[in-house]
This record gives C-alpha cells, sequence and structure tokens, in this order.
C-alpha cells in the first residue's frame, strides 16, 4: 500500500492589489518589494473568508480527483487566520461540502501547516484508522496585517488550496519510480517563536484583567525569519530526501513555500540544484501562508508541469517557528 495526493483544488479572491496599490497605502515602492521579494501582487478577500476559500479549493480537489464528498474519510483544515474560534474551520467545510461521513478538524503551524497536515492525514491513513483525507491551507491573513507597517503589509495575501490523499495500491511508473508518499519530516523551534507573532485576546473573566495590551497583528522580525529559513529548509530537504534513498539530483521539482524569491534562491543554492527545478507563483500571489504550497502545486497540476513519475520536494517554513518537508512521486 502507498499513499499518494489524487486531486488538487485552489481557490484566490478577486481582488488583486498591485505593489503600485500599496504605494498609495504606505511608504513603500514598486521597485523596493520586487527586488527584496519578489512579489509584484497579491490577492485580497473583499469578503471570502477561510472558510469559503477552503470549499471552493475542495470541490476543486474532489472534482480533481474524481471522488465525492460524502466519500471523504477526514478534512484538515491548516489555518492561522479562522474567521471564528467556534466552530473550526474544517467542520465548516465538511458542512459547505456536505461530507458527512468525515472525521473534522483543524491544526495551526502557520506557513508549514500544509505540511503539518500532510504529515498529520498521512499517519491516520498509515494507522489503517482512514482511508482518504482532505488537507486544505487556507489563510485571509489581510485581516491580520497591520496595513501602516510597510515591513509586513506589503508580504502577505490572501487564498487556499487543497489537495485529496488516498491509499492505494503499490503502481510503479513507466520510468520505473514507485508512485506515493516516500518521507515527511516536520520539526518546530518554539523557542524563537516571538520573532514571528500575532496575538488574540488576553486572559479576561471575573478574577483576573491581564495589563499587558495585546497585539492583535502580525509582528516580524524579517531578517531573523530569513537566517531561519535559508538554514533550516535546505537542512529539512535533506534529511526528508535522506530518510527516501534519494537525493537533490533525483528531483524534479522543489514545490517550496513561497515567501521571498532571495530565500527561494538561497535553497537552491545550498542544495546544488537549479533554480529552474523551483517553480514560483509569489509574484502573483504574494505569501498566502499554509495556503502558498497546496496553491502552487494545484497550478502545476493543472498546467501540466508536473507528470506522473515526477518527484517532487514539499518544503516550508513558518510562525511557530515551524518547518517541513515531503518527499513523493506523482501519479
Ligand atoms: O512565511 C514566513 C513569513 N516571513 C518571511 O518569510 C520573512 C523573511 N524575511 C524576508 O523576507 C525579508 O527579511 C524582508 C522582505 C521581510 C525584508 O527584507 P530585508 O532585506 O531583510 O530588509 P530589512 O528588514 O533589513 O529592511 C531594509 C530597509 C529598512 O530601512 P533602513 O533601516 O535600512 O533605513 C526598512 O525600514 O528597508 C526598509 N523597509 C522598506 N522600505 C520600503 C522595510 N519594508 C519596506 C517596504 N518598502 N515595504
Amino acid at each position: 500500500m502507498t499513499i499518494k495526493i489524487s486531486g488538487t483544488g485552489s481557490a484566490l479572491p478577486e481582488k488583486t492589489v498591485t505593489n503600485f496599490d500599496m504605494e498609495k497605502l504606505v511608504e513603500t515602492s514598486d521597485e523596493w518589494i520586487r527586488e527584496r521579494t519578489g512579489i509584484a501582487q497579491r490577492r485580497i478577500s473583499t469578503g471570502d473568508t477561510v472558510s469559503t476559500l477552503a470549499a471552493a479549493a475542495c470541490q476543486s480537489a474532489l472534482e480533481d480527483a474524481g471522488v465525492s464528498a460524502q466519500d471523504v474519510d477526514l478534512i484538515l483544515v491548516a489555518t492561522c487566520s479562522p474567521e471564528l474560534l467556534l466552530p473550526c474551520c474544517a467542520c465548516q467545510v465538511q458542512s459547505a461540502l456536505g461530507a458527512d461521513r468525515a472525521v473534522a478538524f483543524d491544526l495551526n503551524a502557520a506557513c508549514s501547516g500544509f505540511l503539518f497536515a500532510l504529515n498529520t492525514a498521512c499517519a491516520y491513513l498509515n494507522a489503517g484508522l482512514y482511508r482518504n483525507a482532505l488537507i486544505v491551507g487556507s489563510e485571509v491573513l489581510s485581516k491580520l496585517i497591520d496595513w501602516s507597517d510597510r515591513s509586513t503589509c506589503v508580504l502577505f495575501g490572501d487564498g487556499a488550496g487543497a489537495a485529496y490523499i488516498e491509499r492505494t495500491e503499490d503502481r510503479v511508473c513507466e520510468n520505473g519510480r514507485r508512485v506515493g508518499i516516500e518521507s515527511v519530516v516536520q520539526g518546530s523551534d518554539g523557542a524563537k517563536g516571538m520573532v514571528l507573532s500575532c496575538g488574540e485576546r488576553a486572559v479576561a473573566n471575573p478574577f483576573i484583567r491581564q495589563e499587558e495590551a495585546v497585539w492583535p497583528y502580525v509582528r516580524m522580525d524579517g531578517q531573523e525569519v530569513y537566517k531561519f529559513a535559508t538554514r533550516q529548509v535546505p537542512r529539512c530537504i535533506q534529511e526528508a530526501l535522506e530518510m527516501a534513498g534519494r537525493t537533490a539530483e533525483d528531483v524534479d521539482l522543489f514545490v517550496l513555500h513561497q515567501a521571498n524569491v532571495r530565500i527561494i534562491e538561497a535553497v537552491a543554492k545550498r542544495l546544488k540544484a537549479d533554480i529552474s527545478r523551483f517553480p514560483m507563483n509569489l509574484s502573483r500571489v504574494g505569501n498566502m501562508s499554509s495556503a502558498t504550497i497546496p496553491v502552487l502545486l494545484d497550478e502545476l497540476n493543472r498546467g501540466g508541469r508536473i507528470k506522473k513519475g515526477d518527484r517532487i520536494v514539499l518544503s516550508g517554513f513558518g510562525a511557530g517557528l515551524t518547518y517541513g518537508a515531503s518527499v513523493m512521486v506523482w501519479g
């Protein structure tokens, strides 16, 4: 038996906000944003929520896989920007899809969330508890952004991506590679947590009212996150490749978290892998946290860029701090 991705989907808000639009909001320039990040525009919600975007992405992943919502056993939504604390987004998605049989819950590992959801779903499927899962990364970060802080507001966008994964019989592709997920690696470094944070509500009840104000917007030490990413991402990709018994040379595409083109270039350099194997979409959609990897994966899948038998690596990093990587053969 093996576990493979059988369908992908994504959903983006309609509104496009360009760097020139950002110039009207904060002291910035198209030139600065492009040079430092590679981002030219992002999609911003004018009403879409984490659950509506997630449900739309799931619907299209189910259609791509050719299965119905009633077939779904497990729905995992990775998000750090849910519109409600209760119920969780995955239950809202379950209801929107009519996936009555599914077990649904959320998890939050910020930008690494999709990989953590993939690993969690694989653990359930490998344990034999479920046969399939919808895994989703969905974010409306625009409501967590301080739109007067130029160091963060230019970076992020809204969107959702989903993948339908299932347990299937072993199958060998024409190129001799065995289809399925070969390895997953994940890690956390909570001691560095406050370099990328966003507050919620302070403790307040009839017995205590915390004096310290909570800052309910994203705050980031960009350079610390940059250093962490350029060190940790290549390291965990190497670990995932070793676990799968492969090297970077055996990989056709590296589908990385889309935060900054310079981070992706640095990872490519450390892995001694040509940058042409690192597809990117961040110039068009910005950093959508947990949604970046599945949205890019869906674009590559639908655009015919990923072919059966291709070996791909997914890898990301984010708040927590967290990081992860997975090696798989598409089929
Ligand atoms: O999903 C994980 C999310 N986070 C990340 O991936 C973040 C990783 N880090 C980064 O991508 C980069 O650190 C940034 C893109 C956030 C920043 O790039 P940088 O090259 O590290 O710039 P910096 O923070 O050192 O800032 C350089 C200058 C500063 O001005 P001074 O002090 O040199 O006068 C900033 O105030 O650029 C200024 N600056 C801006 N200027 C124009 C910061 N943001 C902007 C802006 N427009 N939007």
